[in-house]
């Protein structure tokens, strides 16, 4: 594998292996100080980033090596009218592996056909997010211990969340898998990724609007922003952004060791008074994306030869 463009790129055995090498990392980060010394990694967001941009850009200095790329397509010669695969041809001279972030579904795969250098999909519209994905794993395994025999309820926006579609894909390949699918009826999963990673494995899934219902049933609780950017109309996401507002009383009846994740940014659907709670994971969710796209970048890097 030369890129990551989407989390089923990885094989099960791979991502075990991501995951042990975050771990060592977390427990022996000395040891990797100077892993990637003199080696480059780009940054290509044309889309807005706080946790990605940043924990790839640190990811590659606490491996020793350095960051440069645009935060902005206005800043780079997208604004000129320049396609993504000669974007993607040229940064290859200048770089030895790329992390790119894209509002059109597919451009990162566009980008990666015509770089000789890995590409990362660092999220492709409201397609998929499989560093997040890779992030949300590690921190399921670090809560849980385990990826098998798990009740994931996913709530917000389960349409145009692309994280929600890798996460999902990602999970279908283990047993004992339940998926809860918690959305207003206009945010429904795609039908596309229900059929390819729950109905056509067989996996037993609940289909609701009603979060408070499922709440006891749940092992993991991940909540997503209504994604405005990806809505045709205003009224729609005016009428539809509150939706589920996650609070205390909400967790009345949650398991003890329930487990709340979100890819952030939070915008209304989390109440801050549940940050206290030690269920909640989102932040340390955060911290471990640093370490797994650390353990990406090495695998990547290596796989390519630089
Ligand atoms: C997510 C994204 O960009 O899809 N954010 C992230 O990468 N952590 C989720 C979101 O923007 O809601």
């Amino acid at each position: 594998m030369k890129s990551l463009i989407n989390i089923l790129d990885l094989s099960v055995e791979e991502i075990d292996e991501l995951i042990a090498k975050a771990n060592d990392i977390i427990a022996n980060p000395d040891k990797y100080r100077e892993a990637c010394r003199y080696k480059k990694l780009a940054t290509l967001f044309y889309e807005p980033s706080t946790r990605t941009r940043l924990s790839f850009e640190a990811a590659m200095l606490e491996l020793g090596g350095s960051v440069l790329g645009f935060s902005e397509a206005n800043s780079s010669s997208a604004a000129k009218g320049e396609s993504v695969a000669d974007t993607a041809r040229t940064v290859s001279c200048y770089a030895d592996i790329i992390a790119m972030r894209h509002p059109k579904e597919g451009a990162p795969l566009v980008a990666a056909r015509s770089a000789s250098i890995p590409v990362i999909n660092a999220g492709d519209g409201g397609h998929n997010h499989p560093t997040q994905t890779l992030t949300d794993l590690l921190t399921i395994y670090r809560e849980k211990g385990r990826f098998n025999n798990l009740t994931l309820g996913f709530c917000g926006d389960l349409k145009f969340g692309r994280t929600v579609h890798s996460l999902i894909s990602a999970m279908s390949r283990y047993q004992g898998i339940k998926f809860v699918l918690i959305s207003p009826h206009e945010l429904k999963l795609p039908s596309y990724v229900k059929k390819d990673a729950i109905k056509e494995k067989g996996i037993p899934y609940v289909q609701t609007t009603d979060l408070e219902e499922v709440m006891p049933d749940l092992d993991i609780l991940y909540m997503t922003r209504v994604q405005r950017e990806r809505f045709f109309n205003e009224e729609d996401y005016l009428r539809l952004k509150d939706s589920y507002i996650l609070d205390m009383p909400k967790l009345a009846n949650a398991k003890a060791d329930l487990s709340i994740m979100h890819p952030l940014p939070r915008v209304n659907e989390i109440s801050t008074a549940v940050d206290d709670d030690p269920r909640a994971c989102y932040f340390r969710q955060a911290l471990n994306g640093k370490y797994i796209r650390m353990a990406l970048i090495l695998k990547l890097l290596e796989e390519a030869g630089r």
